[in-house]
């Protein structure tokens, strides 16, 4: 979508739908006060009042958009009113719409042009590649949007808000699409294609490679499918000297049937957004390429699919990672862990000033957070707490949850170094205290994202159903904070 700025007065330009968007408590244009009925609109959160001003004002149709409190007012409340308004564009088969603010907001202006982007960018978002059954008002596309504001700073804010909402929608595409036609190959050719356009190093280790390696975990996981594994490397500003390293871990399952252990029906369903973190990697590197952050950024991805075959690994398996580390597997839908051993093994490699970690590896984290926050365990609380800030700031929150000396004890097994699920209690917590064992002494911090990844009832206007991009706008706030102070 094209995201323009421009100064002037939203009721003098004219449209075929203007959005003004207004605080609860903060006066109307008076030229818009006399076109309602005193009470019918106030401003409350996600109110929405459309207006046929026939000549009374510019615009043909005006769509009043609650923004709620002013005390309540955060950057999500724009994303979400920036997406509503372009969700009734679409309704309406407007190809270009302009949006206004009323009053003041307490908020930078560079992060209103960020939230309103990534509103519009996020809400205008459908996954339609699938559907021959669609009418035209069906694929109807939303052109542009206009933001009509007199803040200068806002338009950096709007490049940079697209950026990063292009990166989420670019993880949902690849979440959304089927396991079939997503096996581990393909999601490596996808990080291929994505390193040609960006001119990042991407490495595919096959499962030849992966034998050679020592890739143990990888290899049990992926040994129950006829789609082999692959192993994922992407590197963004090598060359950056002297630039901090990151490294970012996304669990890439592209298909979880639990194996051996197999789920049951009802919950093997979505299980294709099992790689959600392995997308939320891919675009967090788009992002940072595009955006030319100053830093170094690794990106891992184990790529597996979790099939229950003839030649699958099996509950009482003890395997040998690539640490050397051994773990005797007690339930093969406990995959995840396995998996990612060796991607956090592998990160040492880069000597990283941080790991950071995603992955769709709970179900306990459903259970404790819902769809309103990722659960985050960490070993460094510095990094906890930046992550927690870029939380704040991209409305991706999240929850951090202990990860003490204890639920280590947990995971011991009697045959091999550990054991692969710690039981119910505390399963989130387990899940990570078995990831802590392959990170050395580098910082690390473990997202989960298994609640907020997959979104069958969308909570937030910008959601829609299906895969949500998770992780995208938590990780560029993430990586931008290197590149800022504070
Ligand atoms: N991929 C699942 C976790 C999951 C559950 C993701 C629901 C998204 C929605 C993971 O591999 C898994 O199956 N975990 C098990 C672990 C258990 C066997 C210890 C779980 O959470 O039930
Ligand atoms: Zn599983
Ligand atoms: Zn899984």
């Amino acid at each position: 979508m094209e995201i323009m700025v421009k100064s002037g007065d939203i009721l003098g330009e004219p449209a075929d739908l203007a959005v003004l968007a207004s605080p609860e408590e903060v006066a109307l244009p008076a030229a818009v006060a006399e076109l309602i009925e005193g009470a019918d609109f106030r401003g409350k959160a996600k109110q929405t009042r459309l207006i046929y001003p026939r000549g009374a004002v510019a615009p043909r149709r005006l769509l009043l958009l609650g923004l709620g409190k002013p005390d309540k007012l955060s950057a999500d409340t724009l994303r979400q009113a920036a997406a509503t308004a372009v969700r009734q564009a679409q309704e309406l088969q407007v190809a270009r719409l302009t949006f206004g603010l009323n009053g003041d907001l307490d908020l930078a202006p560079e992060r209103i042009g960020q939230a309103l982007a990534e509103g519009f960018e996020l809400g205008a978002y459908r996954f339609q590649r699938y559907r021959s059954d669609l009418s035209d008002e069906q694929r109807f596309v939303v052109e542009g949007a206009t933001i009509v504001a007199s803040a200068e700073a806002l338009r950096a804010g709007v490049a940079i808000g697209q950026t990063i909402a292009r990166g989420a929608n670019f993880a949902r595409d690849l979440v959304n699409t089927p396991p079939n036609d997503l096996p581990p190959a393909r999601l490596a050719d996808q990080a291929l294609a994505l390193g040609q356009r960006l001119g990042l190093n991407v490495t595919v280790l096959d499962r030849a490679r992966l034998v050679e390696g020592g890739f143990g975990g990888v290899l049990a996981v992926g040994q129950g499918s006829a789609n082999e594994p692959r192993f994922i490397v992407m590197e963004y500003g090598a060359a950056n000297q002297g630039a901090p390293t990151i490294c970012l871990v996304g669990k890439g399952l592209t298909f979880d049937s639990g194996g051996l252990s197999l789920k049951p029906a009802d919950a093997m369903t979505t299980m294709k957004s099992d790689m959600s973190g392995a997308a939320a990697v891919l675009g967090a590197l788009q992002v940072a390429a595009e955006l030319q952050l100053p830093l170094h950024v690794v990106g891992i991805i184990p790529a597996v699919e979790n099939m229950p075959g003839g030649a699958a690994f099996r509950p009482d398996d003890v395997i040998t990672t690539l640490s050397g580390k051994t773990v005797e597997v007690l339930n093969t839908d406990a995959e995840g862990r396995i998996v990612l051993a060796d991607g956090l093994h592998y990160a040492q490699r880069y000597k990283p000033d941080a790991i950071i970690e995603l992955s769709t590896l709970t179900g306990a984290i459903v259970i404790a957070l819902g769809s309103h926050a990722i659960g985050m365990m960490a070993t460094n609380q510095e990094l906890a707490d930046r992550i927690a800030r870029a939380g704040e700031a991209s409305g991706e929150r999240v929850w951090q949850l202990p990860l003490w000396d204890e639920y280590r004890e947990m995971i011991k097994s009697e045959i091999a170094d550990m054991k692969n699920i710690g039981g119910r209690p505390a399963g989130s917590i387990t899940a990570a205290a078995f990831l802590a064992n392959f990170v050395g002494d580098y910082p690390f911090v473990h997202l989960d994202i298994a609640g907020t990844a997959f979104a069958e009832k969308p909570a937030r206007s910008y959601d829609a159903p299906g895969a949500t991009g998770v992780g995208v706008r938590l990780l560029s706030e993430v990586l931008r904070s290197y590149g800022t102070p504070g």
